[in-house]
This record gives C-alpha cells, sequence and structure tokens, in this order.
C-alpha cells in the first residue's frame, strides 16, 4: 500500500530500458500448465500481476522460482484443477487458467476473475470457446466450472472481439484433438507473442497477429526458454511522460514496430522522435497541440491502456480534444481524478471533452493500472506537490514505477506506511 508523492514541473530527461511485457507474459504463465518439463521465461517483470499468477500455479502444484530476473515454471505434477476465489479475484488473467486447466486436466473450475474496475468485464466469449471444443460449461456461485472427456477442434466465429478470449481458445485448442480455426480474433501482438512461445514448445498455430488462427492440436510439448518481449504499454507510458513534462527520454528496447497509433498521436501533438538500433529517441520540447479526436480500437489501433495516459498530456495542450473510449465501458474515472488536478474536462457517455488546463498539485487516488501512472504522469508535468493514492495498482503492472521516473529526474517520494 501507500502513497506517492510527486513534485512537478521539471522536465523528464535521460535513458531508461523498457520492461518486460505484462500483457505477452501473463498468458505464458498459464500456458505453463500444458507442458510437464521446466521452462524459463527469459527476463520477466516483477511486478505483482506475476507474483499473484505464479501464486496460482504453484496452489495447483507447479514448481516455480526465480534465477535473477528469469523465472522458471515446472509443471509435473498438477495435482489440484480448482482456481480459488481468493486468488482469481486479484486478476482479470486469472480466467486464462480455464483454457490452459481444461487442455491439461480436462477440468477447470475458476471463480469469477478481478481485475481493474474499468466496465463489467464479462466471461462469455471464453465460456464460448470451451463449449465448442467440446467442454460441458456452467457458471454457478460465482464460479465457472468446465469439463470434458476430450477437447475437440473446431470453428469458432467470435462475434466480438476479445483478446483474452482468443488467448483461452488458442491455449485449449493447443492439445484439443483436431483443427482449431479461430475467427474474428484480436490481433494484438501479445497473440503473436504466445503463440510464438507455444510453437517453440512444440504446438501447430499459425495465423497468430491476423484475424484467423489456425490450431493443429499437438499430443504433448516440450520444455523451452524463451525470452519476454519488450512492453508496448509501458514505452508509450514513458513516451507520454516525456510529453507531459515537455522532456527528453531515451526509450532502449522500445517494441517501435508495435507503437505505430501511439508514435502517430506523438508526432501529431509536436513530439519528434528518431529510432536507432532498438532505441527511440524522443524529443518532446515542441509538444503543443491536442489531437482533435482519438478514439481507442483493437491493435493496430490507439490502445484502451494507453487512453488515460494520452489524456493526462491532452489536458495541457492547445485546442481541445475529443476522446472516445470504445474497448471499455467504464474508462473514465481517471478523468474525475484529474479534475481534482484543475483539468478541464467534461465526460458524456463514452466521450471525454478536454480544454486547455493549468495543472496544480492535489490529492488523487488511482482507480486502476494505467489511470494510476496517467495521475503520476500528470502530477510530474504540474505545478506543486501532487499525493496520488492507491499505487498498488499501478505496481501491478509497472515494474521499479518510482525509480524509473526518479533516474529521469522527476521528483517522487514513496511513502509506504500511508493510508491510502
Ligand atoms: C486485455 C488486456 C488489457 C487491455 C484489453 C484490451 C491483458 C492481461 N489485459 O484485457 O490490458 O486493456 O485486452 O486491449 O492482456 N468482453 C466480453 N466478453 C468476454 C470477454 C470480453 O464482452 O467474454 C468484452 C470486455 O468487457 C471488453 C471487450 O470485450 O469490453 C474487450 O475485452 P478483452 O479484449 O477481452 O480484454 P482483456 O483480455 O480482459
Amino acid at each position: 500500500m501507500g502513497v506517492y508523492h510527486i513534485l512537478g514541473g521539471r522536465p523528464l530527461q535521460g535513458r531508461i530500458r523498457v520492461q518486460k511485457s505484462k500483457n505477452a507474459v501473463l498468458p505464458m504463465i498459464a500456458a505453463a500448465l500444458l507442458c510437464e518439463e521446466k521452462i524459463v521465461l527469459k527476463g520477466c517483470p516483477f511486478i505483482s500481476d506475476v507474483c499473484d499468477m505464479v501464486e496460482i500455479l504453484q496452489n495447483l502444484g507447479a514448481e516455480v522460482w526465480w534465477e535473477d530476473s528469469d523465472l522458471c515454471l515446472e509443471c509435473r505434477k498438477i495435482e489440484k484443477d480448482t482456481v480459488e476465489g481468493a486468488l482469481a479475484e486479484k486478476m482479470r488473467s486469472s480466467v486464462l487458467f480455464l483454457g490452459s486447466l481444461l487442455g491439461r486436466k480436462k477440468r477447470a473450475v475458476v471463480h469469477a476473475p478481478g481485475g481493474c474496475t474499468i466496465g463489467k468485464r464479462p466471461t462469455d466469449l471464453h465460456q464460448m470457446a470451451m463449449t465448442q471444443l467440446g467442454a460441458g460449461v456452467e457458471e454457478k456461485n460465482c464460479e465457472i466450472c468446465a469439463e470434458t472427456k476430450q477437447l475437440k477442434g473446431n470453428l469458432i466465429v467470435f462475434p466480438r472481439v476479445s483478446v483474452g478470449a482468443t488467448e483461452n481458445a488458442i491455449l485449449a485448442g493447443t492439445l484439443a484433438r483436431g483443427v482449431t480455426v479461430l475467427e474474428n480474433c484480436a490481433r494484438e501482438p501479445e497473440i503473436l507473442h504466445l503463440c510464438r512461445f507455444l510453437n517453440q514448445m512444440g504446438a501447430k498455430i499459425e495465423g497468430a497477429g491476423t484475424s484467423e488462427i489456425v490450431i493443429r492440436g499437438v499430443q504433448r510439448l516440450e520444455g523451452c526458454t524463451f525470452c519476454v518481449p519488450s512492453d508496448r504499454i509501458a514505452a508509450g507510458t514513458y513516451l507520454m511522460a516525456g510529453a507531459a513534462t515537455r522532456g527528453r527520454i531515451i526509450l532502449e528496447d522500445a517494441p517501435v514496430d508495435e507503437m505505430g497509433a501511439v508514435l502517430d498521436v506523438y508526432e501529431k501533438m509536436g513530439g519528434q522522435y528518431a529510432v536507432i538500433g532498438g532505441t527511440l529517441v524522443t524529443e518532446s520540447r515542441n509538444v503543443h497541440l491536442a489531437v482533435p479526436y482519438l478514439e481507442t480500437s483493437g491493435y493496430p489501433g490507439f490502445p484502451t491502456d494507453l487512453q488515460s495516459l494520452y489524456l493526462a498530456v491532452a489536458v495541457t495542450l492547445e485546442g481541445g480534444s475529443r476522446i472516445r473510449e470504445t474497448i471499455f465501458e467504464d474508462r473514465m474515472r481517471t478523468a474525475w481524478e484529474l479534475k481534482k488536478m484543475g483539468a478541464k474536462v467534461t465526460i458524456e457517455g463514452q466521450e471525454i471533452r478536454t480544454e486547455t488546463s493549468k495543472l496544480l498539485g492535489a490529492d488523487v487516488t488511482s482507480t486502476d493500472l494505467r489511470g494510476g501512472a496517467a495521475l503520476a504522469i500528470a502530477a510530474l508535468g504540474a505545478e506543486g506537490i501532487t499525493t496520488v493514492h492507491k499505487i498498488h495498482l499501478i505496481e501491478r503492472g509497472y515494474e521499479q514505477f518510482p525509480r524509473t521516473l526518479s533516474a529521469l529526474g522527476g521528483r517522487i517520494l514513496v511513502e509506504k506506511e500511508a493510508i491510502d
């Protein structure tokens, strides 16, 4: 628990290495259940979401240990098939054990998942995929119970695009008998990374990164060592931190190829950048102009996870911005917190409108992981001291967040014992 006290007003400058991807590694931890041999995830981020996912795996019977920054997983003996409430409620990704437990144990009982409060977040698409792969699925008393004699490949046409449901269907399809064809899949890079990881273990998956994925079921997977890719959302967060403070940040290991929509917005705001090898050099001195209209969408569109980060910058820019959130129906709460800092924003349904504002230090509260990071970044650009409460939400996904911002010259004090 605890709070951050942030003294704003100084441009962030310096060089940092982008952390490895939270959203890529969480499904890989669930996927480990499909393999009885040792798996090493090299450069795994040390964040609380990873620790919570690992706790679920250990509770099911896996051996898990760290070797420096490498996460080692061995799922030789998996005795349980139930993910209990106290563990599942900690995070949304716990629902991914539905597909991998079904693949491994032919039975899965997963308590309704938790995660950020950004909308209703139902699991109907996950359940639909399991049913179509031959499992009997029932939801009762906040638990999803699924069972099968043998998962069988099938054609699954998703009525709506979902990252998590696509991942769950891939996990269940990997060891299913026959061919599974997934249509209207999410195309996020994290899905491509998951499929590369599974293929390295011997799975036969084609088409990841497109809206049609074909999985030829195999009987078993072999152990492997896999390098966790860089985090495009963390990279986008630090890009926006540079923009909010009109600074100059160099991002090593930035996954630039996955950041097209974000870099487009950055350029429209007046930001300048160059890519040298795997390094993204950014210059935000001339950031001044709000993007008139921005809407979130699935990849390769502008990511919903960076909507509140852009908002934190947009409120300080010339001209107004209309920001439309199209993925999650309740992801506008950070705008209310920014108002406490003097942001002129109006919220109507799924849309936020901004006007040029001067941000001043205030007491604000993180309402979700990315929103919390947005408040910290707004604070770094604001005049005076801001206290950000509920920082445990931020630390679910950002590795060494205060230390990284301090390395860039940000003045941020962590008060661990404070009542948040
Ligand atoms: C993942 C990411 C999250 C990101 C989101 C969208 C991880 C750990 N999380 O979340 O950071 O913001 O993708 O890019 O990778 N939906 C249904 N029924 C379902 C499943 C989803 O209606 O069964 C809806 C959701 O409520 C939401 C939309 O579909 O409105 C998209 O959600 P989804 O793509 O599933 O997001 P997550 O996988 O939860």
